[in-house]
């Protein structure tokens, strides 16, 4: 029995249908049994707990050969991150007393960082996991292509995307979460000792200006990426409601200042299959 957390969003949901396509038993673990209801169809075992509650997260993952632990995102998380320390330290105690056989956990390119910035709460966790006494793998993808969902709309009505990742021709590794959860899948299935990490991103690097011009293609119109000036960005985040934007905009920094980077030799860094375009155009039928 495999435990999938996030098992309703984009990389669970891949996660949980690879191992099903391999005839693997799957544990669906949800925060809200409604929301599990096409996994039950499909012949899994639907199970509610909280990433902050140690003890449903206990039951949800005992008995099982492995876990998959997608850590919620926070974008505008307060000081010292308490939300994802709470968070890490239910996963932790839930692991150490279920004792799954081996844990497969999301991290992010990037979480080596010593800087502080939003991808720290990553950097926690996986320095929280590394010490549990079973076989731990992070997953370390680079920026997710559906991050794009957001310049679908300027895209299609203005033909002008804002970009903070800049300069608008620096190849920046992303993937697809289809990509993600398969990897992250597989890897479930292997078997290995101690702790691993594994950097994952798509066939190639994307600039900017290459997801415009994508852009244009499907939408049959010029699209072009224009920066956002970084002296904006703070009263442009607290205008959308920010309380904390710098964790964000260090990140962001971390990016266009190659500090967030992947850490390990770049033959090592697995390859994706899923193109840039296949994801835009999915994004796009999707706001229609
Ligand atoms: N965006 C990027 O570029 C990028 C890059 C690298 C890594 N990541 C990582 O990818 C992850 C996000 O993956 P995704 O795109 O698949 O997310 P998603 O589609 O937004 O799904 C999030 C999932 O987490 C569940 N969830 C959220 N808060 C929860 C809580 N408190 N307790 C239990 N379940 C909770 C959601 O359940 P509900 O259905 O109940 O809401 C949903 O199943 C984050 O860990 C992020 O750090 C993102």
């Amino acid at each position: 029995m495999y435990a999938i957390t996030g098992i309703t969003g984009k990389v669970g949901g891949a996660v949980a249908r690879t191992l099903l396509a391999a005839g693997q038993p799957v544990r669906a673990v949800v925060r809200d049994a409604a929301r599990a209801r096409s996994w039950a169809e499909r012949g899994c075992e639907v199970v509610t707990a909280d990433m902050d509650d140690a003890a449903s997260l206990t039951a949800a993952f005992e008995g099982t050969q492995g876990v998959f632990i997608l850590p919620p995102s926070d974008f505008d998380p307060s000081p010292g991150f308490p939300g994802a320390r709470t968070v890490i330290d239910a996963v932790r105690g839930a692991l150490q007393l279920a004792g799954p056989e081996k844990v497969v956990c999301l991290s992010t390119i990037g979480a080596q960082a010593a800087e502080i910035n939003l991808l720290t709460q990553r950097t926690l966790m996986e320095q929280a996991l590394s010490t549990l006494p079973m076989p731990v793998t992070f997953l370390r993808p680079g920026w997710f292509m559906e991050n794009a969902a957001w310049d679908v709309a300027p895209a299609r009505d203005t033909g002008t995307i804002p970009s903070f990742l800049q300069p608008l021709d620096k190849p920046v590794p992303m993937v697809a979460t289809a990509d993600v959860g398969r990897v992250a899948a597989q890897l479930l299935l292997e078997v290995w000792r101690g702790v691993r990490v594994i950097e994952l991103e798509g066939p190639q690097r994307v600039t900017p200006i290459d997801i415009a011009e994508t852009f244009a293609r499907i939408l049959g119109h010029a699209v072009v990426a224009e920066v956002v000036q970084r002296d904006t960005w703070e009263a442009l985040f607290r205008s959308q409601g920010m309380k904390e934007p710098l964790p964000r905009m260090r990140m962001l920094d971390g990016f266009n200042e190659d500090w967030i980077t992947f850490e390990g030799e770049e033959a090592d860094i697995v390859k994706g299959a899923v193109e840039l375009e296949t994801i835009l155009r999915s994004l796009v039928s999707q706001a229609d």
